[in-house]
């Protein structure tokens, strides 16, 4: 996270702020009553006592939760959209293009100098399964839509006003999942979520399924997941994020040949469009607004 990006985001759109970064700040008695935090030390939080709310500048909130003296009573606003969907989309369309128009195969072949084209199906006739429908994997969900893409997704709770099939709760998982030869995580990490994608779930998925991972990670048992791979039930991986951050050397995925591992770059907050987001809800609570995420 670029904090130098923050501070002139900050600065630009609220030149009158008094604004304290957090490592420099030496007395412990300094009182914040907004306090914008990507993954802090527990100790932030010990001393405050003005605080109005925190923002936690991620989509993902799994980090800040975990802190025992995160204020209970203060509201948390995690980033919602806020010009991440864009780059999510383009990490999901990658792993799409990669597997589903073979670039996998005829990369192995170019090594062979193999010139063999393939038959294949448009990607259109595949279902793309979206896991998660919180703002990213709308925004992601949506504008597969919108090009054409036969999309499905999977959440918690039913979401209004979604232009193709979606469904919810754990009974309906299996279902999802067996229908979905791509299958997009984009969940949160919950207690709910955790290892949801088991041995048995990710037997669900049809035959030479592929996954593309940019939610977070421990919502797979990752040791069934690569069996799954090594066996070639699924076809391939593209993985972005892991249950340990960052992947252990000693991790298999590393050298599974149908697994492709980034390092948790799908989609980087984008430092203006998080500022704008967290200053219009600040402006929000100013006026009284209480619109809690
Ligand atoms: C990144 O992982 C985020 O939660 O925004």
């Amino acid at each position: 996270m670029d904090q130098g990006a923050y501070l002139a985001a900050l600065q630009k759109y609220c030149p009158y702020a008094d604004i304290r970064v957090w490592q420099d700040v030496v007395e412990t008695n300094w009182q914040a009553e907004y306090a914008l935090v990507w993954k802090p030390e527990n100790e932030l939080f010990q001393h405050q006592q003005s605080l109005v709310a925190v923002f936690n500048l991620g989509a993902g909130i799994d980090a800040l939760e975990k802190l025992k003296d995160l204020p209970q009573d203060v509201p948390l606003y995690k980033l919602r959209e806020a010009g991440m969907g864009q780059w999510m989309l383009e990490y999901v369309l990658y792993g799409l293009i990669h597997f589903g128009r073979h670039f996998d195969r005829y990369h192995r072949h170019q090594t062979a100098g193999r010139w063999e084209p393939k038959n294949t199906r448009s990607l259109r006739e595949k279902r793309i399964g979206i896991l998660g429908l919180g703002p990213l994997g709308q925004y992601v969900a949506n504008s597969l839509h919108d090009m054409g893409y036969n999309i499905a997704g999977w959440s918690r709770s039913l979401k209004n006003d979604l232009p193709f099939p979606q469904s919810t709760g754990l009974e309906s998982l299996n279902g999802f999942l067996a229908q979905s030869h791509f299958l997009v995580n984009l969940l949160p990490a919950t207690d709910e979520t955790f290892h949801i994608l088991n041995a048995d779930r990710l037997m669900r998925l049809p035959r030479d399924a592929v996954v593309i991972s940019c939610g977070r990670g421990s919502i797979f048992d990752e040791h069934a997941l690569l069996l799954q791979l090594q066996t070639h039930h699924l076809r391939g991986a593209l993985l972005d994020v892991f249950e340990h951050e960052p992947l252990p050397i000693e991790h298999p995925f590393w050298k599974q040949d149908n697994i492709i591992v980034t390092p948790h770059i799908a989609a980087p907050t984008q430092a203006d469009d998080a500022i704008k987001q967290v200053l219009a809800d600040i402006l929000d609570i100013e006026l009284g607004g209480d619109q809690l995420y």
